[in-house]
């Protein structure tokens, strides 16, 4: 949800690349699955700062703007892959849970998810005890564990390591686009379930490394979990801020809780079949919030303006959830900055049945705002 992966070659990528001219930073400050900071950071000479209220986002933009060489030694992967396996091959139920995966297919849906549900591997297996049974198998998820908990240590390898178990638990993750709600074990939707549990999580995890070790930056970069305002704080003349914040009324947290235990390494208890750690233990954002949302922007406006910065926004051109729009982040955008250029990008990099379709249209096209500090 809300990557801008699809718009980097569809009109945000061009909008940025015009702005970084004679930049030395470029602050992300809305960070998500970081899909902005590597393209930066692997793209131009200027330095990428990154935030998110989640800590799962800064890993993502970690693993690639922090680094400025290549990773190519795979030596580390066979013995990290090693230490996991060792770590699940000695445990009592392994032989139990590889042939549940096995029998995968063999056996109906909800008899699958039961057995799984059944199956407590102890302390060590936090995130087995919170969602196998429901967004992973329980082979999957042990898996997971064995992996969070014997990562390598090397930095520069730790991020990049816990990345690509972040990704390639969203990639296996049995529900539909994010981690808001597992499919169920039923008629319906218990053929999707299935084919889910049956992907290959550690050779996943190997492709997601083949795939991340070689991207770096050109220059060392920062990520943090942080507050958008408290990173744009320490902005200065000359940089330039690119925000791409909630546009949901319900908070980013509640959709990727689960990439976010992985990243934090505990998850607390859970409840429901969301399998939702407490609200307290969720990061919320005002940017989120319609009582909250526009003072948040303005607030951060403010901050931006002082620091005489110059800043691309990008918000969905029409009415958004968090009960702002387009017309209001412009309005916002104009008390404090000069406006550049603006113009309207589909979020989607093929239009296809879209443009039958003026409402469907609508909620892709996407404001691109590029303001200059008034001097
Ligand atoms: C629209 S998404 C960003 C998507 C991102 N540009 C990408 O390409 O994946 C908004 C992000 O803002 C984060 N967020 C919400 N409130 C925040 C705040 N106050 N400070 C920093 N990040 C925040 C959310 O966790 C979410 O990841």
């Amino acid at each position: 949800m809300g990557s801008k992966r699809a718009m980097l070659g569809n009109g945000l990528g061009e909008a940025l690349g015009r702005s970084l001219g004679e930049v030395n930073r470029v602050f992300d400050l809305f960070t998500g699955s970081a899909a902005v900071a590597w393209h930066i950071g692997q793209r131009y000479d200027a330095t990428v700062l990154a935030s998110d209220l989640q800590e799962y986002s800064r890993v993502l933009a970690a693993a690639v703007i922090e680094r400025t060489e290549a990773v190519t030694d795979r030596v580390w992967v066979d013995s990290w892959i090693e230490r996991a396996s060792e770590r699940l091959f000695d445990h009592a139920q392994w032989a139990e849970i590889a042939k549940l995966q096995e029998n995968l297919g063999k056996i109906g849906a909800s008899e699958a998810a039961s057995s799984a549900r059944d199956q407590y591997l102890g302390d060590g297996f936090p995130l087995s005890k919170a969602y196998g049974g429901y967004y992973f198998s329980m082979w999957q998820v042990a898996w997971l564990d064995a992996l969070r908990a014997t990562l390598p240590s090397q930095s520069g390898l730790r991020d990049l390591a816990l990345a690509s178990i972040i990704q390639a638990a969203s990639r296996c993750a049995a529900s539909p686009g994010h981690t808001a709600q597992p499919f169920k074990p039923n008629e319906s939707a218990g053929k999707f379930l299935i084919e889910a549990w049956r992907r290959d999580l550690p050779s996943i995890v190997r492709s997601r490394i083949d795939d991340i070790a070689p991207r770096h930056a050109k220059r060392e970069g920062k990520a943090h979990c942080m507050d958008a305002i408290e990173l744009a704080d320490r902005a200065k003349p000359g940089d330039l801020c690119f925000l791409d914040p909630p546009y949901s009324g319900v908070h980013y947290s509640r959709f990727y809780h689960v990439l976010e235990s992985i990243a934090r390494g505990d998850v607390g208890e859970v409840s429901g079949s969301g399998r939702y750690p407490n609200r307290s233990d969720r990061p919320v954002s005002d940017f989120s919030m319609s009582s909250r949302s526009k003072r948040a922007f303005d607030d951060l406006l403010a901050v931006l303006a002082r620091r005489k910065v110059a800043v691309i926004i990008t918000f969905p051109a029409g009415s958004a959830s968090n009960g702002l729009s387009g017309e209001d982040v412009k309005a916002l955008a104009a008390d404090h900055f000069r406006i550049e250029e603006e113009k309207v990008s589909s979020r989607f990099s093929t239009l296809g049945g879209d443009l039958k379709h003026r409402a469907a249209r609508q909620d892709a096209d996407e404001l691109i705002l590029t303001l200059s500090a008034n001097v």
